[in-house]
């Protein structure tokens, strides 16, 4: 299985800013998922990076100049701006966000995307204060009125040493746009998918939780999976470590029955629900309003059942379960099938090497309802996500 960014035809634009060092790690992660980048610089762009780093990065040649004699290229900006799948402008410039929205062609970047009709996507990057200045705003919107997308900038810490707007948004959230983008009209565009991921924490007292070992990779594979599949993704996330993805919607709770109401929200509408969170099964009865004190004696917390949320969860989506288990894998994930009416569930044997909790890999099943199964080979979760998706796919129709 490949991601969304497996041989398609990329053209990173690179202009002047010292953002420029980040665009170097994102040529490295486009072109590490299989992508052809190439890049176009600006003068500006040039005088920060040498155009070897990415010519290195992306083994392709670098654009810096509209007659190079030496071009292996007839007519470069009309070859790559008809051949890309998309245009990403990482760092762009007040100056050159004001060209675009102009209408001027005086360099290798904005002739291409003067000649495109690929979609195009621009990560702008600048002091605050350029940013915010009403000419800058005003040719932002005018180029999103002709369809050109913006993503960021951040808040933070400026080069300037001034912390507000206008950092490049980070590398990561870069790649889940582009990968959005790139995924719209997918085999899933049109679809709502709930996906719930991490393990809950349920409060004993304002400082102690009880929880699982859940890091939220398996929920979190799925819903940027189905993020590039072109679903519209709910992504209803228990604490966990990881950034939030990016383009789809991050609902983040703490307790079960935080994440019962959630879901139960998310799934108006829906098309399926895809419970990859370790929600627990037990709170405290009681939750104590202080931290409570340790004595000689050992203590007992009572527990009571938490809310079922795929049991809850009723309407005309999808239901698909998974039963971590460390034994009797297909008959208990059977029975979990069947107790919560399940359209499909994913036995995942937790027990063994490289797969279930925090691992980057799964070893899964896939049980369907009439009662076939789909023993699959360890994986990336990446993978699994697909393959689970791919049944979510056929069960839709
Ligand atoms: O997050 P990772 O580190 O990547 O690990 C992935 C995972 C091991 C957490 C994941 O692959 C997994 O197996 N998730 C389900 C864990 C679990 O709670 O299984 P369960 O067998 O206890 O529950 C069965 C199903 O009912 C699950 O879909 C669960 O989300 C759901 N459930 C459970 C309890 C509850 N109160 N309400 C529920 O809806």
């Amino acid at each position: 299985m490949t991601g969304v960014l497996q041989g398609k035809n990329l053209v990173l634009g690179v202009t002047g800013s010292i953002a420029c060092y980040k665009a170097l790690d994102l040529a490295s992660k486009l072109t590490q998922a299989g992508a052809n980048v190439d890049t176009i610089m600006s003068y500006g762009a040039t005088q920060f990076i040498p155009p070897l780093a990415f010519r290195s990065l992306t083994h392709r040649p670098v654009i810096v100049d509209t007659f190079d004699p030496d071009s292996e290229l007839s007519i470069e900006h009309v070859q790559l701006a008809e051949k890309a799948d998309l245009v990403v402008v990482a760092p762009a410039t007040a100056h050159f966000i004001a060209k675009v929205a102009w209408g001027f062609a005086d360099d290798p970047l904005t002739t291409t995307i003067l000649a495109t009709t690929a979609p195009v996507l621009i990560a702008p990057a600048m002091d605050g204060h350029m940013y915010e200045n009403q000419a800058t705003q005003d040719n932002i919107e005018k180029l999103k009125t002709r369809g050109i997308r913006f993503v960021g900038p951040a808040s933070g810490h400026l080069a300037s040493g001034l912390t507000g707007i206008g950092r490049l948004v980070e590398v990561p959230q870069l790649v889940g746009h582009i990968s959005a983008l790139l995924g719209r009209d997918g085999d899933l565009a049109g679809r709502t998918i709930v996906v719930s991921a991490g393990g809950t924490q349920e409060a004993i007292d304002p400082v102690r939780v009880i929880t699982n070992h859940s890091s939220g990779k398996m929920g979190y594979a799925l819903a940027e999976a189905a993020r590039d599949r072109g679903a519209r993704v709910v992504l209803v996330s228990a604490p966990t470590g990881l950034d939030d993805p990016a383009a789809l919607e991050v609902v983040k709770v703490r307790s079960a029955s935080e994440m019962r109401d959630a879901v139960l929200e998310a799934v108006k509408g829906a098309d399926a629900l895809v419970m990859a969170a370790a929600v627990a099964d037990y709170q405290p009865a009681d939750v104590s309003d202080q931290k409570i004190k340790k004595d000689s004696s050992a203590l007992t917390i009572e527990l009571e059942r938490t809310p079922d949320i795929l049991m809850e969860a009723q309407g005309s989506f999808l239901k698909i379960g998974f039963a971590a288990e460390t034994e009797e894998l297909l008959a208990n994930a059977k029975d979990k099938l069947d107790r919560k009416a399940l359209d499909l569930i994913v036995a995942n044997d937790v027990s063994k090497e490289g797969s279930g909790f925090g691992a980057d890999t799964n070893k899964v099943t896939l049980v369907g309802k009439s009662g076939e199964v789909e023993d699959l080979p360890l994986m990336s979760k990446h993978d699994v996500a697909h393959r689970i998706l791919d049944r979510v796919k056929a069960l839709l129709g």
